[in-house]
């Protein structure tokens, strides 16, 4: 019975599941495309929004070496995917992983912290999505009414209250619009996602060219202002919290791995994907928070909007970059909702197909070949949470579900290794096991460093979960069906 909960999918399983003869889902996306995906999640609210809190509060002009540390534990982590995508070319990303290496519980497990991940973090975006949505609407004088556009409730780690608001309107506006184009097709999807990632790169590249010369190397100074005697303000342990913090700034590369039955050579290309886009957006943040914090002092970046507060700050001579900006972000955080939302409707539809959630979910709509209700139910559950919570509590819930689920797949390298030992791998992970066990510990690092009230919350998720999984997945599981057809 114990034994049964750890239940493995055999690799010629996985290899007949990503057949997609049987599966109904296109394959249109090429490595192109993929590396594309991957910036498309991961440039997002964490750059645009959360640099400026982290530089104010944590780690001065040292937040550039918070994206350093927080990109090495991503690179390790996304090493280990980068093998297991080449191995097992089925959408699902790390449950699929964990489906091949742990079994059934543990697969079941991730799929189910996964959500927090993809389905949270469609939430967190869709709420600064709204954010820079109303700032750039009131720039013209279009003020949407707070009522209308802002979280209902506040949570500030000590209690919750209530702010006066009715609803996040355009928080729930974008899901749809993004839920909507999901439910077209995946073809169309990635298309809009190739031009949103250009104007964001676009963007971010003009801030950085024209930033650069109006960067005062005084804002430099302390490079990493000293500690204030408490841990996580200033100092190196504000570069390590700072970290923590602009962590979610990276997720998403592992958003390429969920769509690997829709990629044209998911072998050779998911690899490709995770590890190039990974490496752009690390150049490209390093650049942009010595541009930032060299044009503002990082006093006062505390703000919703910190790249647009640096062109202020450049004089008139930037002033025409302002709005531009804006539209990036705008259009980047759409992307980001997007392709976070394309993550979950996947990891769902496969969970589906295992027998672990209901048949409907594995369903693909006759003409447009998307699953078309496992999408629809991800828009409408995460239209609910964006429309009603704010966004530092449900940015945490996203970055411990995913660090947890980063740690997992690290893991599972190291028992791919023992189980699998000669399956052909299009990639290998160098430095086995140290690099597995060091971007275990590293993402757990960040997981200790995150509010208590966050662990609770990951726990009582888990627990409804473990709940779905022996009243609902395990009687219906497909592996656990074969297993005993074979038995008779
Ligand atoms: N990395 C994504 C963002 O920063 C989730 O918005």
């Amino acid at each position: 019975m114990i034994k049964d909960l750890f239940i493995r999918k055999t690799l010629a399983e996985l290899e007949e599941q990503a057949d997609s003869k049987h599966n109904g889902l296109k394959r249109h996306l090429s490595a192109l495309n993929l590396t594309l995906l991957g910036i498309g999640c991961i440039i997002g609210a964490g750059i645009f929004v959360l640099t400026g809190t982290a530089a104010a509060l944590h780690a001065g002009p040292g937040i550039a070496l918070s994206f350093v540390i927080s990109a090495f534990g991503c690179l390790l982590a996304g090493l280990c995917y980068a093998e297991f995508a080449s191995m097992i070319p089925v959408s699902g990303s790390a449950y699929t992983y964990g489906y091949a290496t742990m079994g059934e519980f543990i697969a079941w497990i991730i799929g189910w912290d996964l959500i927090l991940e993809y389905l949270f973090g469609s939430a967190t975006v869709a709420v600064g999505w709204s954010g820079y949505v109303t700032s750039f609407f009131a720039d013209f004088g279009l003020v949407i009414p707070p009522s209308m556009c802002q979280s209902p409730f506040i949570f500030d780690h000590t209690g919750w209250s209530l702010s006066g608001s009715i609803i996040n309107f355009p928080a729930i506006f974008i899901i749809a619009i993004m839920t909507t184009l999901l439910v077209i097709g995946i073809k169309e999807s990635a298309k809009f996602n190739n031009i949103i990632v250009m104007v964001k790169v676009v963007v971010i590249l003009l801030f950085i060219g024209f930033g650069i010369s109006h960067i005062d190397i005084a804002n430099w100074s302390p490079f990493i202002p000293e500690n204030t005697g408490s841990f996580g303000h200033f100092g190196w342990s504000g570069v390590l919290t700072g970290a923590a913090v602009v962590f979610f700034a990276y997720i998403g590369f592992d958003a390429v791995s969920t769509t690997s039955q829709e990629a044209i050579n998911p072998k050779r290309d998911v690899p490709i994907g995770i590890l190039v886009s990974l490496l752009v957006c690390t150049i490209l943040y390093i650049a942009v928070s010595l541009v930032l914090t060299g044009i503002v002092n990082y006093k006062d970046l505390n703000v919703p909007a910190p790249i647009a507060l640096a062109i202020n700050n450049a004089g008139t001579s930037l002033i025409w970059l302002r709005p531009i900006i804006k539209i990036g972000a705008i259009a980047g955080l759409s992307s980001v909702v997007l392709v976070l939302l394309l993550g979950q409707s996947r990891v769902f539809f496969t969970m589906a197909s295992d027998g672990l959630l209901w048949k409907s979910f594995a369903k693909t709509h006759s003409k447009f070949k998307t699953p078309h209700i496992t999408t629809i139910v991800t828009g409408g559950v995460a239209a609910f949470f964006a429309g009603l919570f704010p966004i530092g509590l449900l940015g945490e819930l996203v970055s411990i579900g995913t660090l947890l689920a980063f740690i997992i797949v690290c893991v599972g390298i190291l028992i791919l290794r023992k189980s699998e030992p000669d399956a052909p791998r299009a990639f290998k992970t160098p430095w086995v096991p140290f690099v597995p066990i060091l971007g275990a510990l590293v993402c757990f690092a960040q997981m200790a460093a995150l509010p208590r009230d966050t662990w609770f919350r990951l726990f009582g998720w888990m627990a409804i979960g473990f709940v779905i999984y022996f009243f609902y997945g395990r009687k219906h599981s497909h592996a656990r069906q074969r297993r005993k057809d074979k038995r008779e």
